[in-house]
């Protein structure tokens, strides 16, 4: 489907972005997004799945979704492309996906400092920028670069872009915190063989010229019970890999979940800790899961048991652990993560940065990796496309599904060719709807959505049989309210 050049235009306040340029609303533009191009998203296998607020399981596709309405574009219209500037040598997975929208990218391998990111993306005058872990996004970045829409981290945490700042400026940032999960998932089903089977010390022995055949305490894992603590998107595909391995799959969470498979939940960790071979945790970091499992909780494991931690560094107390080791208590264990992290590689994992360090280093049966669980090449592809998806979804569509920083909205498709949809970022005043809806009130609106996080909230409102004059019209007096962040349109 060929369409004429559009250009993307947003109204973006400038009293509540300081520094923004006040009259440049009108920012550069794509060839719209077509029906051939959006609505191809790449396989669906692998995808992760969402949960609702009430820990069902709920499948949602980190891809656009397929598109059966009419292509939106932005309004008003303009001839040059969207600019995306991506950083930190961006998987090509992402690139493909966002160049096949018409978007011009320009991509830099490394990170740029403040000064020089301020520089590079004022003079391009981006409206989106991707980057990894590296580059930080601070308040001044924010402030300085008025031609900002959406942030991409293609990476799993965001702390190193300054999201309250980014949503006051109408600036959505999105991340992808599970597109790893199924390499943590079989990481751990290496880990529980090779505790079972003593591998890395029967491996290390060879090395050191070492022949050391035994079978004692050597195990298959069929037949044998895992217990997940924490039955989320980590724990869940590890459940289904356990049982087609022959394991037994027992497992506790704070909230109900459906099992996958033949698995079990139990109620309490404590029913979990003396019922289980290899005990796996897959919690988030919290106060109450810090030192969840600690001496108390390893005396009622079983003697001989396997206590693996690819979660986060602080969930278990790592010298309680040691003396489990060491005392024969445990059987093994596997350590990812740590509540100290070296900054860079080398021979930084050392008593300065964790005092138990060369504690438990000399351990037995002990395998310690350096926060690699998702660190594959299949989750820095996933991670590009679910990332530049919705970075696709978010300027195309309005959709704001899966951001960090706004409310999570989106709308099914506009079907109507005489339809039009408004995407309006608010301060989260009282009054606001009653202005809005006063606004649409001459119009027929086919469906509206609207929710708040903070200070800010984000509207959606499809609008049909409007005219390009009645466009304009909604397009100004939204634009205008005292209470715009950044408004947009798209027909
Ligand atoms: N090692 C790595 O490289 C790596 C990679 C990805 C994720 N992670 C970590 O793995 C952990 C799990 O990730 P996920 O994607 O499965 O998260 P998730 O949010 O999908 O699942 C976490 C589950 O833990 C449950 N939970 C929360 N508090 C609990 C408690 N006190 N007791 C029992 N269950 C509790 C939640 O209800 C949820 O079901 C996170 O800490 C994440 O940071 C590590």
């Amino acid at each position: 489907m060929s369409a004429p050049a559009r250009r993307l235009s947003v109204s973006v306040n400038p009293v509540a972005i300081a520094g923004n340029q006040p009259g440049s609303p009108i920012l550069g533009a794509s060839s719209p997004p077509s029906l051939a191009t959006f609505g191809s998203p790449p396989p669906l296998s692998g995808l992760s799945l969402s949960r609702s607020a009430q820990g069902s399981r709920t499948s949602a596709s980190a891809f656009p979704q397929q598109q059966q309405g009419k292509a939106l574009a932005p309004f008003p219209v303009v001839d040059a492309p969207v600019k995306i500037l991506l950083l930190e040598n961006v998987n090509t997975a992402a690139v493909d996906l966002l160049k096949a929208q018409g978007y011009a990218v320009e991509e830099i391998k490394k990170a740029l400092g403040e000064e020089e990111l301020i520089n590079k993306l004022k003079e391009g005058n981006f409206q989106a920028v991707g980057i990894r872990s590296k580059t930080k996004i601070t308040a001044k970045v924010i402030k300085e670069c008025a031609s900002l829409l959406v942030i991409g981290c293609f990476c799993i945490g965001t702390n190193q872009v300054d999201l309250l700042a980014a949503a006051k400026a109408g600036i959505a940032v999105f991340n992808s915190p599970f597109s790893n999960s199924r390499s943590v998932a079989e990481l751990v089903i290496s880990e529980v063989i090779a505790l079972s089977r003593q591998l890395c010390d029967r491996a290390r022995e060879m090395r050191e010229g070492i022949w050391n055949k035994v079978s004692k305490g050597c195990w298959e894992i069929r037949g044998k019970t895992l217990g997940i603590v924490g039955y989320g998107h980590i724990g869940a595909q590890l459940s289904v890999l356990a049982e087609s391995m022959g394991m037994s799959v027992l497992y506790y969470d704070v909230i109900p979940i459906m099992p996958l498979g033949s698995a079990k939940q139990v109620e309490t960790l404590e029913e979990l800790l003396g019922a289980v071979d290899f005990l796996t945790l897959h919690v988030p970091e919290l106060p109450e899961t810090t030192n969840m499992i600690s001496k108390a909780q390893i005396d009622l494991m079983k003697d001989g048991a396997y206590l693996l931690n690819n979660a986060r560094g602080k969930v278990i107390d790592i010298p309680a652990l040691v003396d489990a080791l060491k005392s024969g208590k445990l059987a093994g264990a596997a350590v990812d993560v740590f509540p100290h992290e070296p900054a860079s590689n080398g021979p930084n994992f050392g008593d300065a940065l964790n005092e138990w360090s060369s504690a438990l280093r000399s351990c037995p049966n002990l395998i310690l990796t350096p926060h690699i669980g998702g660190s594959t090449e299949e989750a820095q592809s996933m991670i590009g496309s679910e990332v530049g998806s919705a970075l696709i979804s978010y300027l195309n569509l309005g959709s704001s599904q899966g951001a960090v920083n706004l409310p999570s909205l989106t709308l099914r498709p506009i079907l109507e060719d005489s339809g039009a949809r408004l995407c309006f970022i608010h301060q989260n005043v009282p009054g606001t709807l009653k202005i809005v809806n006063g606004v649409l009130e001459e119009f027929q609106v086919s469906k509206q959505s609207s929710d708040s996080m903070g200070d800010v909230a984000y509207l959606l409102a499809d609008i049909v049989g409007v005219t390009e004059k009645d466009i304009t019209q909604i397009y100004e007096a939204i634009s205008s309210t005292s209470n715009n962040i950044a408004t947009r349109m798209l027909f």
